[in-house]
């Protein structure tokens, strides 16, 4: 039994997309969550800024106590695991894609068009293809980098006329020609405006990943021996500039019970 938090971090407000699906797998877990809002976006800037606001991140979250390491975020995944590891190699370090590949494999089959949408940090990295290739060769994956909706979500805007008009400008031709049939949420964020998807393209089957990886956490720590024994964990979130944009998200994502809100720049 460890009663050590998980540590859990994205460029901002994404990740918190994930704790409900923690609060439902791992009840008695404490998380300290870190959302680097005051650097977001990471999907469009460099990777090796990325993995250096990854790996800062990392280093505080250890230093808060955390007995493993969640980058409920998938550009960091997608390019900073390998550094965070390196880092950090006495806790296991989990990433969203491989989950979320393996929850595609398990729910698509070659006849499906699979359409992953994600930041251009990750679609870049081709992360996807590699851990979908990995688990099957058959399935047909195509990407599309979105650098527009981030900022439309950090700022707020997920649910006006011009979040609407940003995915379909971004998808309707993508989702087209490919004849996509299953889109991939391939950004924490995205289960945030998963509404204005469904209104903009109401036949697709969509994957939100967030299920998959508290599922795969929960694996890890059954396997290390690293579950928190029977008591309601604590919750602590921190970002790096604190508006009341973080606590409407909280809030608006249902996420229930008691949770201390800090700002902490690093
Ligand atoms: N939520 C993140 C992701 O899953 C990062 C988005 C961003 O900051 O661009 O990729």
């Amino acid at each position: 039994m460890d009663d050590r938090p998980i540590g859990i971090f994205d460029s901002g407000v994404g990740g918190l997309t994930s704790i409900n699906a923690f609060s439902e797998v791992l009840p008695h877990e404490s998380i300290v969550y870190f959302g680097d809002t005051a650097r977001a976006p990471y999907g469009t800037k460099s990777p090796a800024t990325v993995r250096a606001f990854s790996r800062e991140i990392a280093d505080f979250l250890v230093k808060q106590g955390a007995k493993i390491l969640v980058a409920a975020c998938n550009t960091s995944s997608s390019i900073a695991l390998d550094a965070i590891k390196e880092d950090h190699p006495d806790i296991p370090v989990v990433g969203v894609i491989k989950p979320c590949a393996a929850r595609i494999a398990e729910v698509c089959t070659p006849e499906n068009s699979i359409g992953v949408i994600a930041t251009p940090v990750t679609v870049e990295s081709g992360a996807y293809e590699k851990e979908i290739r990995k688990i099957s060769q058959e399935l047909n994956v195509h990407s599309i980098g979105c650098s527009a909706f981030v900022p439309l979500i950090e700022s707020g805007a997920f649910n006006t006329p011009a979040m609407d008009a940003a995915i379909k400008h971004t998808l309707d031709e993508f989702i087209r020609e490919n004849q996509v049939d299953t889109l991939v949420l391939g950004c924490t964020h995205y289960p945030i405006i998963r509404p204005n998807i469904e209104k903009l393209f109401p036949w697709l089957s969509i994957i939100d990943p967030s299920m998959a990886l508290a599922m795969e956490v929960r694996r890890i720590l059954t396997r290390y021996g690293l579950l928190a024994s029977e008591w309601q964990g604590s919750r602590m979130f921190y970002a790096s500039d604190l508006s009341s944009k973080f606590l409407g998200i909280i809030q608006m994502l249902g996420i229930s019970g008691d949770y201390v809100l800090k700002q902490h720049a690093l």
